[in-house]
Order: C-alpha cells, then structure tokens, then sequence
C-alpha cells in the first residue's frame, strides 16, 4: 500500500459511513441553525410588518391630528419596547407620559438628554432618517449614561417637525437594523397620515368659515335678525348633542342651521325688515324661503345631507307649517331640531314687529305649542337642556346669548 494508496485509503476511509456521520452531521445542524435564525427573522420582520400595519390602520380612524400623533407616539414607544421616549420639536424635548423611566424617572424636560444629543437631532433632522446611537451625558444619572438611544423623524406638512428620541437602558439590547428600518416605516406612514388629518381639518375649517361668512350675509340683510344663523347653527349642535346624535350628524346639524334661512336673500328687504303685519301677499313670499334655501343648496354635493333640514324647517307638527304641510315623524329629524331652535332664538330676538320675550316667556310659549307646532319629545328635551346649560355655564351663557340676558326682557305682547 503506498502512501497515495493510504491516503486514498484514508480519504476513502473518512468518506464511509462511520466516518461520514460527523461532517454531515455538522452541515446539518449548520444548515438548522441558518434556518432556525432565518426563521426567527422572518418572524420578526413579520411581527414588524403587522404592528406597521395595525399603527398606521388604527391610528388612520382617529379623526383629529393631535388624537392621531398621540396613538402614533404611544404605539411608537410600545413596538420599541423602550423605557423613555422624548419628543423633540426644535424648541423642546418633552418626555412622553408612561415613557419615563429607565430604571429611575428621567428629569421632566429632557434637557440634558437634547443637550447630549444635539448633534444627532440636527442629522435626523437634516436626512429625516432614523439613526441608532449611545447616550453620552455626563453629569446625568448612571442609568442615563451608556443608555441605547434611536433617533426617527416623524414629518408632517405645515407642522414643526419633529424628532423621537427612543432610549433603552445600557443594559438592554440595543436597537438592531430591523428596528431601525420599522421605525421609519411607521414614522414616515404616520408622517401621511397626520398630514392628511391636518389639510382634512384645514379643509373643513376653510369650508366652515365659507358658510358662516354666507350666513352673516344673510343675516346682514335683515336688520333684525343679526347673529340669528349663528345661533341657530349653535343651539341646533346643542340639541342635537342633547338627543344623542353621533359627531357626524351633529356637524350636519350645525351646519343646518347656520345655512337655514339662505333663501332669504330672495326675499325682498322691505318684507323682512317690515315693522308691522305682514300682508297674505308678503306672507307667501316670505314664506318661499325654505324652498328657495334649499333651490340654492341643492347643487354643493357635500351639503345634500342637510337639504331636508333647510327645506322642512317650518314644517309643524300638526301639519300645518309649510312649504309641504308635512306632519309628526315624516318631517325629518334634523327640520324638527332646526324648528325648535328656530322659534326660540325668534322669541328671544327683537324683531321688527315686536321687542324679544324673556326666557321664561319664550320657554313657555315653545311649551305651549309643543304637539302642535313642534315635536313634543325634542322641545321638551330642548326646554331642560338649554336651563340646565344656562345653571351649569353660566359665563359662557352670559357670553353667547348677552342679548337675552342683558336685553330687554319684560314679557312683549305679542
Ligand atoms: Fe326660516
Ligand atoms: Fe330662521
């Protein structure tokens, strides 16, 4: 046998069976090991994924931006498993509530920790990306000194931008690639998400302020009924909150109210702002203002929900209103809100042809006339709203409805 041959033997010895099972046996336990850690990381990049998704889907529902960036920021602190998280805005670094320890509580202005990391404030800043770092502040505590900290950018149009400073205890893990690259995913989603909320708002704003600028107009064409639109806009989200309707019909309502008596500007200054009776003649014209509200209503799409508030809102229970002589519960909701309020603030106003009622008188004429004129239900629930609204906030009564509450109040005749 040479000794190519016990070589050969040798290779051909390591390659039987009994020599064989040790190689193999490594690869394959290798071979587990890279699949057993891809597997862990699969799971993990999945976990990442459905806690992006669940953030940015729930906090997507919230409604207003400032509900909105607290959910981002909470869920934030919560997907990080951090122990403190600080929001930075360029003027202050504010320690977020329920994220405020790391093994002892932080300082309550997060000063030091902005003044140890301004430099990594500013590149966050700058490349509105996420960076890891270590906590270098001297003169802090020693939970604070060494402590794992991340960095993330959280953008939104016409709000200050803003930094998240994340921090994990020194002798925690410290924050990996892959929650470096989550925390930019679910800050640069939230980032759209609270942009939207903000034009949404802005939007609604500027739309608000159109229809309250038209109903001042309108108000302005008779000289008695100045603020009318306003407060009848104000009391109809009043009642409506006091019968229970969701946030959405409440706007509607409000919106209702303040556009009402739009059709007024059809209708002749002369008849409106007439001191005396009003002939048959002047009567039927004033009374197409409903019709002609809702004739100039009818083509803004976003308004179509409260057309059957405007067209309706002299409808009486009886059936005895008009523009239809509609009766009971076939005049819509929001016509029989709209009426209720509508005929308080009249009494309650000074009008050309008579000096306001006092509060009680109006309450008790709209009593008088619940079944008849108005829902029964909704005037009573109108009539102990409004005085406990009066007894429970007063200053902000006295402020709002000063006419009555400062104007002259002896019972008028009618
Ligand atoms: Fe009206
Ligand atoms: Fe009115």
């Amino acid at each position: 046998m040479t000794p190519h041959d016990g070589t050969l033997m040798l290779e051909v010895g390591s390659e039987s069976p009994a020599g064989q099972a040790p190689d193999a046996s490594e690869d394959v336990s290798r071979l587990l090991d890279e699949n057993e850690s891809l597997g862990r990381e699969l799971l993990r990049c999945y976990e990442q994924m459905s806690l992006l998704f669940e953030i940015t889907e729930n906090i997507a529902h919230l409604g207003d931006a400032a509900t909105i960036q607290a959910a981002l920021i909470r869920r934030y602190g919560s997907m990080l498993n951090v122990g403190a998280l600080l929001l930075e805005d360029g003027t202050r670094c504010q320690v977020i509530d329920g994220y405020e320890s790391l093994g002892r509580p932080l300082p309550a202005n997060g000063g030091v920790i902005r003044a140890a990391l301004h430099g990594e404030i500013q590149r966050v800043r700058e490349s509105q990306r996420a960076l890891t770092c270590r906590l270098d502040a001297p003169g802090s505590s020693v939970e604070l000194r060494g402590a794992h900290a991340m960095l993330g950018s959280l953008q939104q149009c016409n709000a200050p931008q803003i930094v998240l400073i994340a921090l994990r205890h020194h002798s925690d893990a410290p924050f990996d690639t892959g929650e470096r690259l989550a925390a930019e995913s679910v800050l640069g989603y939230g980032g759209h998400i609270l942009t939207n909320a903000l034009m949404l708002r802005q939007v609604q704003q500027m739309a608000m302020e159109t229809v309250r600028a038209l109903a001042n107009a309108i108000d302005a064409k008779d000289n008695y009924t100045r603020g009318h639109s306003e407060r009848v806009g104000w009391l109809a989200k009043f009642l409506g909150r006091a019968l229970g309707l969701p946030p959405a019909e409440l706007q509607h309502v409000e919106w209702a109210g303040l556009l009402h008596d739009v059709g007024k500007i059809g209708v002749p200054e002369w008849i409106l702002n007439k001191p005396g009776p009003l002939t048959s003649e002047e009567t039927a014209e004033m009374q197409k203002h409903p019709r002609l509200s809702y004739e100039v209503l009818k083509p803004i799409a976003s308004l179509e929900s409260i057309l059957p508030g405007v067209l309706y809102h002299h409808e009486n229970h009886d059936g005895s209103g008009y523009p239809e002589r509609i009766r009971g519960e076939d005049i819509p909701l929001i016509a029989r809100i709209l009426h209720v309020v509508d005929i308080f603030d009249a009494l309650t106003s000074t009008r050309a042809y008579r000096t306001q009622y006092s509060i009680d008188r109006a309450m008790e004429i709209l009593r008088e006339g619940a079944g008849r004129v108005t829902d029964p239900r909704i005037t009573d629930v109108f009539i102990r709203s409004f005085r406990q609204y009066m007894r429970d906030s007063q200053a902000d009564y006295l402020e709002r409805f000063a006419h009555i509450a400062l104007g002259p109040a002896p019972a008028a005749s009618d």
